[in-house]
Parts: C-alpha cells; sequence; structure tokens
C-alpha cells in the first residue's frame, strides 16, 4: 500500500503557493485538529449549551462558539505571517502588531444550533494578502473574494475533514486517529447537474418571487417544468451542505428574505460565503447572490456584511438565475 500523504508534505509540494500562506493553512489547520477533539468530547468536555450571552449580530453565543473562536485567535496570533484577523464572534477586528504577511478571517463554529443534538459542524476561513508597510485596520480586510490568497474549511462529521484550495484546485485531507490530516481526496470537481436542493423551507413565505418559483418547479418533479423529481436536503450547517454538494452535486441556497429586507441574507460573506464560493468555483461549480451575480466579485462593504447564497452544481445554479431574469 502506498503511504498517504501527510498536510505537511501535500503543502510542501505547493510551490505555486507562496511559503507563509503555507504556514498560515498548516497553523489553522492544526487548530482545527484540535477544535475536533473539543467538538468530539462533547459533554465530557465539558462544551455544550449556551455562553449566556449574544454576539455582534445579535446571536446567542455556545460555549462552543467562545471557545473555539478562542482556540484560533491565540493560535493565530502566535503565527508569524499573520496580521489580522477577523471573526463571526468579535465585533471587530484584531491586529497581531504586525505588518504585510496575511489576514484570516474565521466562521469558528458553523452550524452551532447543531451542537447540542451531535450533529455536524464545521469552522469556515478564508486567508487574504495584508497591506505591506502598515498594521491593518478595518478597511483592508474588505477585499473582493477574488483576492483571497486561500481558504477552507473543516467538516466535524463522522469523520473529521479538511478541505482545501490554495492557488487552484480542491484538496480534500482526513484526520486520522493520530490527529493527523492524510490527503483522501484530490482535483475535488462538482458535477453539473443535479437533483438535489438545500434550502430551509420553513422561510418559503418571506422568499422572493423568483426562487419561490424556482422551487415550487424542483418540488414539481417529473410532472413540473424541470421534468425531474428531486430530492431535499438540509443540515443546517453550511460547512456540511457545502460538503455534500462538493462530494456528489447539489443545490444550496440561502436567498434574500424579506423577514429584514435591510438585511440581505444570513449568511456572512467576509467568513462564510467567500471562503465556500472560492472552493465551489475551483471545484467547477458557481456561487451567486441569485442565480447569476458571482460572490466572489462582490466589494464588501462592512466586515460583517450578510449576503443572499445560490451555489453548486453550475447547470442548477443557471437555472436559478434563468427564473430570476424572467421577473417576478
Ligand atoms: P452559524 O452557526 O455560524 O451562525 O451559521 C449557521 C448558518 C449556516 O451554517 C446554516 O446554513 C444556516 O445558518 C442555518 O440556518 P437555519 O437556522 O435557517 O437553518
Ligand atoms: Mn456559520
Ligand atoms: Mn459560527
Amino acid at each position: 500500500m502506498t503511504k498517504p500523504i501527510t498536510l505537511a508534505t501535500y503543502l510542501a509540494s505547493q510551490s505555486a503557493a507562496d511559503a507563509a500562506l503555507r504556514a498560515v493553512v498548516a497553523n489553522v489547520a492544526q487548530t482545527c485538529a484540535e477544535i475536533s477533539r473539543v467538538v468530539a468530547g462533547g459533554a465530557l468536555t465539558g462544551s455544550l449549551g449556551a455562553a449566556g450571552h449574544t454576539n455582534v449580530q445579535d446571536e446567542e453565543q455556545k460555549k462552543l462558539d467562545v471557545i473555539t473562536n478562542d482556540m484560533l485567535r491565540a493560535a493565530l496570533d502566535g503565527c508569524a505571517p499573520v496580521a489580522g484577523l477577523a471573526s463571526e464572534e468579535l465585533d471587530t477586528i484584531e491586529t497581531t502588531g504586525r505588518e504585510g504577511g496575511f489576514l484570516v478571517t474565521f466562521d469558528p463554529l458553523d452550524g452551532s444550533s447543531n451542537i447540542d443534538v451531535n450533529v455536524s459542524v464545521g469552522t469556515i476561513f478564508s486567508i487574504l494578502p495584508a497591506p505591506a508597510g502598515k498594521v491593518p485596520d478595518e478597511a483592508d480586510f474588505l477585499q473582493p473574494g477574488r483576492r483571497q490568497a486561500a481558504a477552507g474549511y473543516a467538516l466535524y462529521g463522522p469523520q473529521t475533514m479538511l478541505v482545501l484550495t490554495l492557488t487552484e484546485g480542491v484538496a480534500a485531507f482526513t484526520l486520522d486517529a493520530g490527529g493527523e490530516w492524510l490527503l483522501t481526496h484530490e482535483a475535488l470537481s462538482i458535477p453539473a447537474d443535479t437533483k438535489e436542493f438545500a434550502i430551509n423551507m420553513s422561510n418559503q413565505r418571506h422568499w422572493a418571487e423568483p426562487v419561490r418559483r424556482y422551487i415550487d418547479g424542483c418540488l414539481q418533479g417529473k410532472t413540473g417544468p424541470r421534468g425531474k423529481d428531486f430530492n431535499m436536503r438540509w443540515v443546517a450547517a453550511m460547512v456540511a451542505d457545502v460538503h455534500r454538494i462538493l462530494m456528489r452535486g447539489g443545490i444550496f441556497l440561502y436567498p434574500w428574505d424579506a423577514r429584514e429586507p435591510d438585511r440581505a441574507g444570513k449568511l456572512r460573506l467576509m467568513y462564510e460565503a467567500n471562503p465556500m464560493s472560492l472552493i465551489v468555483e475551483r471545484a467547477g461549480g458557481k456561487s451567486t447572490t441569485d442565480g447569476v451575480a458571482p460572490i466572489l466579485d462582490l466589494q464588501p462593504t462592512k466586515l460583517h456584511q450578510r449576503v443572499p447564497v445560490v451555489l453548486g452544481s453550475a447547470n442548477e445554479v443557471d437555472q436559478v438565475g434563468a427564473v430570476d431574469q424572467v421577473g417576478a
């Protein structure tokens, strides 16, 4: 049997990526391996339940949101090429006092409503170039997703996996029992066609008309305009829903809805939508706000900006765009 390739060996082979960038990726990956142990410990590590306060987005923080956030902060603060970081769980950016190198944005625990019921959760991260010759400020973080130097996520599921994109392509690693990341999937590619959609149907009454019509077409199955039966899946952790799409195709929607018209969508651009969009595009899928506009081209205006998300199998995302163009 050939020896599996470790993450360290894989990173060493990625000579098209800056060595400092690879060091940041290794640091985040190591922290995710440590987070995996805390997550797996559940009640035994005293990490379940609410932390007793809310974050900047007015969401109740779970203990694990706080624990994982602190683990990533500490690790990145000690990582030489990192000049600054931003997190879903922090009101403002934090700087390390260093200049140049990279900025890291992250969702330390995605899908935190799943944690107390032992369902998959994850960590999402995005790495951006930092400005040279100055300590970064918030404006330096507001770069379009296309400028990401790398992006990835860890999925804490039946297996703990790390999915990464550096300069090109998407690779996935599985954490072995000894705590080592081993390459298990190379050149991941999302099939262009699918019969599986993921959306929180309980929000149906709040959706815009094109999304209603698109989903209605899927629900009509063989006898409707699409001429095929669809299946529905919703894990309620973007990491897990996107991972399924990377493995076997599908479409994921967290669309604009009318609950809070000024707050476009639920998912956050800088540490959820952008890193996932880079991974999805690099795997041959599409990631848009509405079936048409690529998320990676958006110019961010706020650190905690929210965006509608429609991503996944290319032809299916195009279907949403086609409905959209017909108009409401
Ligand atoms: P987070 O736990 O980081 O706040 O993110 C949860 C997000 C996302 O992962 C998921 O797709 C969505 O919220 C689930 O939303 P619903 O509550 O509508 O199911
Ligand atoms: Mn999240
Ligand atoms: Mn989170």
